[in-house]
């Protein structure tokens, strides 16, 4: 199969590709800068120099493509967060680049497939209740709102027939030692602090990022049209998380951090992410036979640690001499 992929560079996409090339497939990767074309051949992909709005660039780009995975994504660090403007980019690339390309897929004969990684935490607060995409999700937080609408693209590339499917994917907050995001959370943590906002007694959807990867290449070429929810097995309340990261980390517990400082960190997101949201996987295993290798975060988060401690002992060696020139 033929696979042109946005976002093949970031956290969820270099594990993307990897599959994609090891299983045989012609990956195709959108490429802004000479790094991320370096990155994306030595991963065994081609880099294409397009533009996610610019819709003749997308065209070319999908010349003779089979599918599409749009993974995409400007979610500003949690230093910018708090901002809205912050996530202005971001927005657009949900909304205006996803309708491009949807656009750009739907004007090609060859393109009969279009999965996007969408976002679990837009349900209602549910309390104990398991939930998955068969319900209504929460009014949109203004942040979540163009989440929705790329979802909505997903389905009007669906709606055209002619064979074409179209799958939404809503992930669980994915955890990945080459994440920002959990690299400041083992951070946190290791300073003595619960890393997740929210009430303790909530549920948060997780996922580990390669079982996220494994579910964007099975939908490839498994599931009807539609929305599922990835997230791992067990869905854990956050007060169970912590506990998690806690004995990760080597502490006794965690004590939770400032409300105002989450709220800081989490931005105009916080407000979702504090919701209790018990996400069920059960429709995608069903539909595709999926299922994550990571059942949980007490399986998952000491597999987060070893990682992040092995990545900062690889990278310590390379950084001696530069430290020790700068000492001079
Ligand atoms: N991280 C999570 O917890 C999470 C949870 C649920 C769903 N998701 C979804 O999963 C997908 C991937 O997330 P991620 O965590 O892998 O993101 P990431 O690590 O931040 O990677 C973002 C990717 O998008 C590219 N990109 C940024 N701006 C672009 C633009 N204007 N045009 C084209 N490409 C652009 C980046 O390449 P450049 O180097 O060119 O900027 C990079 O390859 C997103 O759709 C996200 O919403 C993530």
């Amino acid at each position: 199969m033929k696979v042109f992929v946005t976002g093949a560079t970031g956290v969820l996409g270099r594990p993307v590709v990897r599959r994609l090339v090891a299983a045989g497939h012609t990956v195709r990767g959108l490429s802004r800068s000479s790094e991320n074309a370096t990155l994306l051949h030595r991963l065994g992909a081609e880099p294409v120099d397009a533009d996610l709005f610019d819709l003749v660039s997308l065209q070319t780009a999908l010349r003779d493509a089979d599918a599409v995975l749009h993974l995409a994504t400007k979610i500003p660090p949690s230093t910018r967060a708090w901002r809205l403007s912050a996530w202005a980019e971001n927005d657009r690339i949900r909304r205006d680049g996803t309708h491009a390309l949807v656009t750009a897929a739907l004007a090609s004969p060859t393109v009969k497939t279009f999965v996007y990684p969408s976002f679990a935490l837009v349900y209602p607060e549910s309390g104990d209740e398991w939930i998955d995409a068969e319900n209504t999700p929460a009014a949109p937080t203004a942040i979540e709102a163009t989440t929705l609408d790329a979802e909505a693209e997903v389905a009007r590339f669906a709606a055209s027939g002619d064979g074409r499917r179209g799958l939404a994917l809503r992930m669980g907050a994915l955890y990945s030692p080459d994440a920002p995001s959990a690299q400041d959370q083992l951070r946190i943590a290791h300073l003595g602090f619960v890393p997740v906002p929210g009430r303790p007694e909530g549920y948060m959807p997780l996922v580990w990022v390669d079982d996220a990867a494994n579910a964007l290449v099975v939908a490839l070429d498994r599931g009807d049209s539609g929305i599922y929810d990835i997230v791992d097995d067990h869905p854990l309340r956050r007060a169970e998380i912590a506990a998690a990261i806690a004995a990760a980390v080597g502490r006794k517990r965690l004590r939770p951090l400032p409300t105002w400082l989450m709220d800081l960190a989490g931005g105009p997101g916080t407000e979702s992410l504090s919701r209790s949201q018990r996400v069920s996987n059960s429709r995608f295993k069903a539909a595709t036979g999926w299922t994550p290798n990571v059942r949980d975060a007490r399986a998952g988060m000491p597999l987060l640690v070893r990682a992040d401690a092995e990545r900062a002992q690889e990278a310590a060696p390379s950084d001696a001499p530069e430290r020790m020139a700068a000492r001079k």
